[in-house]
């Protein structure tokens, strides 16, 4: 059985090589031409990252190139080719080290098939490479074009203050290549005219591209920056054009003004509190100097101020509905108190600390009293005495 089988399997073998002498034969029979072509593709050759492709490039008419020199070169580097075949074999030297271990010529020499396969495709391997294919009588090159399409990093958006009321939207990403389109728009999708993109090249020779765009600011209209090689090749960022710190300003005009209207507040109750205690003393007086008679002229005028004012006083109430997150109103909505802001769950809320009352004026006179005490130091606050 096992003496059978050998026997067999050097009867294939030997057939095998038959053949393989006989082809030989025929191909060497084939007188190669004078003169010959090279037939390369009209386009670039597309690739990815890190994949292997074939850069194409066949003889015409066909015949063994087995007996000549093939070598495949950048344009700008013809002494130090990405490959050399010579004398029958591929050369260890002059060649680029950078193509090193990653090219072969696997088509078929013997077809007339001098195709570069290149592996591990880098950034680096982009651009021009130059077919060339000579004998002692005669040689012939066509440029095939290696081209990469690398998408970028997503865009990354950031607002600045740009004067004159607008704000400053810069857009970057980086990592592209080829050149990449930079796109602004809208809200409504609508394409934002500018032409102030900004492209540097890293060393890897991708690029990096950036834009800004003086914008109106706004909380509700955002803006978008698309970066795009083709429809399918494209990464877009969104950003809400807020003013840079208008928060702050919010907060500190908020601050002011909320100062102001204590002040004027207290102010206002004092002068009245003084002018009841006025009048409380002016009775008093009056009521031990003053004769029955006349008391109730003076007396009888004063109180009726007083009374005039203290009719115009409001029942004021607070909205619990209208209540700043750190405002808890009681449920009479006479009392107000301010919740630290830890233990709220509404603290996301920016504005300033407010409650706004049930009752609304718009003329005549009005009065009325507001106590503020500060609970956390048990001391009564706007006391005017
Ligand atoms: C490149 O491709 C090889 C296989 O073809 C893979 O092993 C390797 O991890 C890839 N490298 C990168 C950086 O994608
Ligand atoms: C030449 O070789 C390349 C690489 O192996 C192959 O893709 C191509 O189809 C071959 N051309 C012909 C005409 O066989
Ligand atoms: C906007 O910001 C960019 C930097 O991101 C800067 O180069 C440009 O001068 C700024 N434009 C204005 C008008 O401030
Ligand atoms: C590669 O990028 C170019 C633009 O630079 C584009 O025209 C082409 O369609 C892209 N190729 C693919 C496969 O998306």
């Amino acid at each position: 059985m096992e003496t059978n089988r050998r026997i067999t399997r050097s009867g294939v073998l030997l057939r095998v090589l038959i053949l393989a002498a006989f082809t030989v034969t025929i191909t060497a029979q084939k007188p190669a031409p004078e003169v010959f072509t090279l037939t390369v593709p009209n386009g670039p050759i597309l690739t990815r990252l890190n994949a292997s492709v074939t850069l194409p490039c066949e003889l015409s008419p066909i015949f063994n190139v087995e007996p000549l020199e093939v070598r495949w070169y950048r344009s700008e580097n013809s002494n130090r080719p990405a490959l050399l075949y010579k004398d029958h074999k591929i050369q260890e030297a002059p060649v680029d080290p950078r193509y090193r271990g990653r090219v072969s010529l696997t088509g078929g020499l013997e077809r007339g098939n001098v195709s570069l396969t290149l592996e591990r495709v880098t950034v680096e391997d982009r651009g021009e490479y130059v077919c060339h294919v000579s004998n002692e009588r005669w040689y012939e090159k066509a440029n095939v074009y290696l081209s990469m399409n690398v998408t970028g990093s997503a865009p990354v958006l950031s607002v600045a203050s740009g004067g004159g009321g607008q704000v400053n939207v810069t857009c970057s990403s980086e990592g592209w290549s080829p050149q990449p389109k930079l796109t602004w728009r809208n809200k409504e999708e609508t394409e934002i005219k500018n032409e102030q993109v900004l492209f540097t090249s890293d060393s890897q020779g991708l690029l990096s591209v950036s834009s800004w765009l003086l914008y109106p600011p706004s909380d509700s209209d955002w803006l978008s920056c698309t970066i795009s090689l083709s429809e399918e090749e494209k990464r877009e960022s969104r950003v809400l054009p807020h003013k840079p710190g208008a928060w702050k300003e919010a907060f500190i005009v908020t601050l002011v003004l909320s100062l102001l209207l204590l002040s004027a507040l207290s102010t206002v109750v004092c002068i009245l509190l003084k002018h009841r205690d006025q009048m409380k003393r002016e009775q008093s007086k009056s009521g031990t100097e003053n004769s029955l008679e006349k008391q109730p002229v003076k007396e009888g005028k004063n109180l009726q101020d007083w009374h005039q004012v203290k009719g115009f006083k409001e029942n004021i109430t607070m909205d619990e509905n209208t209540a700043h997150g750190t405002i808890r109103v009681t449920q009479d909505g006479k009392t107000a108190q301010y919740i630290k802001e830890k233990e709220t769950m509404k603290s996301s809320d920016q504005r300033h600390p407010h409650v706004l009352a049930n009752q609304s004026f718009r003329s005549e006179q009005h009065y009325w009293e507001v106590k503020v005490r500060d609970e956390t130091v048990d001391k009564a606050v706007g006391d005017c005495g």
